[in-house]
């Protein structure tokens, strides 16, 4: 029999980013798969099931929490060895809730609640793909409000210039891949503001930071990146102190 799976963006942790949409589908689920990663990311299933039990509306939903697969230390492999990591890892969640899947009632619909948006660095879609080589499934993506969207709304600006591109990347990618001519550049999964080192080349870039944006938390700065870099790091810092954690995006728009 077919399974139902949808893959539900649920932006940035408060019901309110939830689209009508996104609503509709939460609504159609019997059951929420959710990687455990241990430790504070247990702050993420708390919200998870926060916002099912405000925004469901029937009492059959579960929320069941799957083991996620132990993952090396990234940040010391090199380009290759991190993408092996990576497939290693997605091959060893797959056959993790392939199991689960075909342990569920034949009819039951499977949901994945995905911060922000599925499209944006997040291999949900990637795995349900590899998911439907294994069994017979039916998928829809729910499309969420992205951190990269609400830091734009948030600093109040378009991210592209007039007719331009808008690059988005990593951390981990940023210096080998920044040029003028990409436009702005959006840069997410940064933990260690690669974008100093652009620093003494280009202080005239500006930079539109902000560390938990949408939540209560949030914390922007905006600037000359030369003239902010310090207080970034400072308040980058009194955040991560605070929480325990923190997630941050950046745009870095060059000078007109
Ligand atoms: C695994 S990616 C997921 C992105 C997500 N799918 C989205 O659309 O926003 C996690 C990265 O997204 C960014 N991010 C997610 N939520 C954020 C928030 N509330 N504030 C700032 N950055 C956030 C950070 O760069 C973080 O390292």
């Amino acid at each position: 029999m077919t399974r139902k799976i949808r893959i539900i963006g649920v932006g940035l942790g408060a019901p309110r980013h939830v689209t009508g949409e996104a609503v509709e589908a939460m609504n159609e689920v019997d059951v929420f798969l959710v990687p455990d990663k241990g430790e504070r990311k247990s702050e993420l299933l708390d919200l998870r099931r926060a916002l099912c039990a405000e925004l469901i509306e029937n009492d059959r939903w579960q929320l069941r929490t799957i083991a996620d697969p132990e993952r090396g230390p990234d940040s010391e492999r090199d380009a290759r060895q991190y993408r092996e990591g990576v497939a290693a890892w997605h091959a060893a969640r797959v056959s993790a809730y392939v199991d689960v899947i075909k342990a569920l009632p034949p009819g039951a619909t499977v949901g994945f609640l995905v911060w922000g948006d599925p499209a944006f660095y997040d291999s949900t879609i990637r795995m349900v793909d590899r998911i439907a080589e294994r069994i017979d499934v039916e998928m829809r993506v729910i499309a969420g409000i992205s951190a990269i969207q609400v830091l734009a709304a948030e600093h109040r600006i378009p991210l592209n210039a007039i007719g331009g591109p808008v690059h988005i990347t990593t951390g981990r990618a940023l210096i080998e891949q920044w040029r003028r001519d990409l436009g702005t550049v959006v840069v997410m999964l940064d933990g260690h503001l690669r974008c100093r080192e652009l620093v003494a080349e280009h202080p005239d870039l500006q930079i539109y930071w902000g560390a938990c944006v949408g939540m209560p938390q949030q914390a922007l700065v905006a600037g000359r990146l030369g003239d902010v870099i310090d207080e970034i790091t400072r308040v980058r810092r009194r955040v991560r102190d605070d929480l325990g954690w923190v997630m941050d995006v950046y745009a870095l728009v060059p000078p007109e």
